[in-house]
């Protein structure tokens, strides 16, 4: 169908709501004076007939690009997919920029790729990939902001592999009155590189910045159009880094890569179970799991520490879990083990910086925390798997001989899981109780 009118449109540069008339308030977020007027082409005509491709046809396969970073081939579900558009997001300073030049640079194997960075000057960006040592002759650097600039300049100097931009708010796409940043001009900006990216095989990174929130500042609009979403994350202090897939058209989601960012780049981090889990603690508090994150195992510590409140209402923090679920598991803990927790202060720590949903680790909390009350050491290399309902029973997870296995090979004597599941290498129980007798035995518990 062919475009030859033009339409005249408001969009609220906050939400990316759509109206054919001016608004001062936006109906769809609220926001005040944040319509933008946006000139749009309108289809007319008749509808021009398009073809349709047999399944059986002869069509060439994208192919996989490897970063050499074998963590991060991993996450992308085997490697870069050429003719794809990933998101690389995440808060300032944590090393979004620094990783994707490192990715750049591995693709010139490839080709020629180019690196548009609106956030610094050329000059910059270079200091940065000879601190790096990743200067190579066909990595192009450019701090263009016109994306329809940068990609006809790409484009007249022969197919290329890869662009990075960096980052997809310093972007603008001329004919659009929206400023840089907007939702308006983020959106059309994406559009243009995903076209332009399926058109012409070039694999594309974009960079996005998060809000304090954690959200891609920007409307989520843009996490449903890109083809991956990968997730930098970590304690800005500490030089640990995760790399997480939250979104992937070509392979598993969840799925981490774990880094140590040194001055030379991120150095990554093949077997993340040793850095999680202190195997050999028994110290009071400190409980071993196996979780899956995409379709990995890893062996992590739960650390509690319980301390008497000193103000009305207790305080419950945690860092690396959810909060809500730490309340519940203490209220799990109170009345099926029949403790009072009301006086307490109960923190709960993921070591190693590490965040995870995964339910499979709530044995290992509600022991912790009973561990923690009672101050009672850990028998030696024992680790707990299971879900825990509101009723105190121990549930299976899925993956249960992955994590199993993972137990095993980092040296865990004693695994305790549900008594659904099994098997000759774990110790089976019903409820949170019985799994407390199993650890701790019977006089310890009330
Ligand atoms: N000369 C240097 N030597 C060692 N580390 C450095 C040096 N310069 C910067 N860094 C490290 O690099 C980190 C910044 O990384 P990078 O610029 O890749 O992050 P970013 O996520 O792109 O940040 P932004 O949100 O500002 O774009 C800093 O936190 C700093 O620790
Ligand atoms: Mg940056």
């Amino acid at each position: 169908m062919s475009r030859d009118k033009n339409k005249i449109v408001y969009v609220c540069s906050e939400c990316g709501y759509k109206s054919t008339k001016w608004f001062g308030r936006c109906p769809g977020c609220g926001a005040w004076d944040s319509a933008v007027r946006v000139e749009e082409g309108v289809q007319s005509g008749t509808p021009s007939l398009i073809e349709f491709k047999p399944s059986t046809s002869d069509i060439s396969i994208p192919q996989r690009m490897t970063t050499v970073m074998k963590e991060t081939d991993r996450v992308l579900g085997g490697g870069v997919v050429s003719g794809s558009v990933i998101l690389i997001s995440g808060g300032p300073g944590i090393g979004k920029s620094t990783l994707a030049i490192e990715y750049a640079s591995a693709l010139t194997t490839y080709g020629n790729v180019y690196y548009v960075s609106g956030e610094e000057s050329v000059p910059q960006t270079l200091l940065r990939v000879k601190r790096l040592g990743v200067e190579n002759n066909r990595l192009f650097l450019s701090s263009e902001v016109n994306v329809d600039d940068v990609l006809s300049s790409v484009s007249s100097k022969g197919k290329p592999v890869a662009i990075v931009f960096d980052s997809i708010q310093t972007l603008y796409t001329s004919g659009m009155s929206a400023l840089a940043g907007s939702v308006p001009q983020m959106r059309e900006c994406t559009m243009k590189l995903i076209d332009y990216a399926k058109a012409n095989d070039v694999a594309i990174f974009m960079i996005g910045h998060v809000t304090k929130e954690g959200n891609i500042a920007g409307p989520m609009v843009l996490e449903h159009m890109v083809d991956g979403v990968l997730y930098l994350e970590g304690e800005p202090r500490s030089g640990r880094r995760i790399l997480r897939s939250v979104k992937n058209r070509f392979g598993p989601t969840d799925e981490i890569a774990v880094y140590d960012m040194e001055t030379n780049g991120m150095i990554e981090i093949p077997d993340p179970s040793k850095i999680f889990a202190d195997v050999d603690s028994e110290d009071p508090g400190s409980a071993l799991s196996v979780i899956v994150e995409g379709s990995r195992p890893l062996m992590v510590n739960v650390q509690v520490l319980a301390t008497p409140s000193y103000r009305n209402g207790s305080i419950r923090i945690t860092r690396g879990f959810e909060n809500t679920k730490l309340m519940i598991m203490a209220a799990i803990v109170s009345s099926h083990l029949g403790i009072s927790l009301e006086n307490k202060d109960i923190y709960l720590n993921i070591l190693g910086g590490l965040r995870t949903s995964d339910t499979g680790i709530d044995l290992a909390v509600a022991v912790a925390i009973f561990s923690a009350v009672r101050k009672l050491r850990f028998p030696p290399k024992i680790a707990f798997i299971g879900e825990i309902g509101l009723d105190g029973k121990v549930r299976n997870v899925p993956q249960m001989q992955m994590r199993i296995s993972e137990a095993k090979r980092m040296g865990i004597a004693r695994v305790i899981v549900s008594n659904g599941y099994r098997s000759d290498e774990t110790e089976g129980v019903k409820t949170l109780k019985e799994a407390i007798l199993k650890s701790f035995g019977g006089r310890n518990v009330a």
